[in-house]
């Protein structure tokens, strides 16, 4: 039997290459050595995102991704969040459960909040509402990057804090950190985020592509620009790469130009294939997705609600 894992990604914002090196990548390539949920997590972005016209876009984005990447929605689950209701049922419950001093602790809240988000009761609560998604499906394995180790940590808590008053109810999962995956440094050389406008987009059109990768800092000190090499690495061999860099000490424009080259022939067809999946592709994923998670979501929560006494 294979293990369950479950996964899930913010709508919030145009997708670049940071997402696809740190979690769309990743994510292609293992899920079928599980059982593989998928959710976009629309609720979740709700904390940040109050933006109709834009959220709707972004969660058919962020499926067009995937499917663009390959992954087969016969082969996963994909879902999205606001679609099975009992998501935010559970994270209710797990509310009633922990405390105000626990949730003080969640570095990703305090984190938001220094930035200037606002402190509403929602981002306060983001970690249950997780804790949710992930425990109604009996999730063993959840992938994310290192900022989310504690989410899971707090998903743990939420599982047994129940268990311990009402029996043993749910699994407590394990998260799977993507250490090995790096971090995709921007145009800036600072950590690839939309929050810090110096992404590359993942569909970009050629001349996008080009316009962000000349915008790429380059400072003269050491051997060959190293903001433009740290890109570059992910897509050609550091062998591949050596003689480029050394025949063109210096000349930073050829070397960009390069650059773009080898990220348009890899995003080319990406491009191409996202470009190929109707918004009535994603809506019928979707709706498929909505079916197999709801069916096993409300099976839990049917035991959730007799064990805490609402069904009489
Ligand atoms: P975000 O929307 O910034 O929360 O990112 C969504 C997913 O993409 C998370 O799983 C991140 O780990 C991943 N990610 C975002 N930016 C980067 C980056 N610069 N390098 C590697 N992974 C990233
Ligand atoms: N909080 C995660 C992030 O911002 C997204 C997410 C929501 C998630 N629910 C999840 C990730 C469940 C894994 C499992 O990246």
């Amino acid at each position: 039997m294979k293990k369950r894992l479950f996964t899930g990604l913010q709508p919030s914002g145009q997708l670049h290459l940071g997402n696809y090196f740190g979690a769309l990548k990743p994510f292609a390539d293992t899920y079928q050595e599980y059982e593989s949920f998928l959710m976009v997590a629309d609720y979740h972005s709700l904390t940040s995102l109050k933006n109709p016209t834009e959220l709707r876009a972004n969660v058919v984005e962020v499926v067009r991704a995937y499917l663009a990447l390959g992954v087969e929605p016969s082969k996963a689950v994909i879902f999205k969040q606001s679609d099975v209701q009992e998501h935010t049922e559970l994270a209710w419950i797990f509310e009633t459960l922990v405390t105000v001093p626990f949730l003080m602790q969640a570095h990703a809240y305090k984190d938001k909040v220094a930035k200037g988000i606002e402190p509403t009761a929602g981002l306060f609560n983001y970690p249950m509402l997780m804790a949710a998604d992930i425990l109604l499906y009996d999730t063993d394995v959840v992938p994310v990057g290192g900022d989310q180790r504690q989410h899971v940590e707090y998903a743990r808590e939420a599982a047994n804090k129940f268990n311990l008053s009402f029996g043993q109810t749910f699994t407590e999962p394990t998260e799977k950190i993507l250490e090995n995956v790096a971090i995709v440094p921007g145009v800036d050389g600072q950590k690839m985020s939309k929050s810090y406008k110096n992404t590359i987009p993942l569909f970009g059109f050629k001349e996008e592509i080009t316009a962000a990768v000349m915008s790429i800092v380059t400072d003269s000190s050491g051997e060959r620009p190293e903001n433009v090499y740290a890109i570059h690495k992910l897509f050609k061999s550091e062998t591949e790469l050596a003689s480029l860099y050394e025949n063109n000490r210096g000349n930073y424009k050829v070397l960009k130009e390069a650059l773009a080259e080898d990220i348009e022939a890899f995003v080319a067809p990406k491009r191409n294939k996202r470009e190929s999946i109707s918004v009535e592709d994603v809506k019928r994923v979707l709706a498929e997705g909505r079916e197999k998670a709801h069916t096993i979501a409300a099976s839990k929560m049917a035991d959730v609600r007799q064990k805490i006494g609402v069904s009489l």
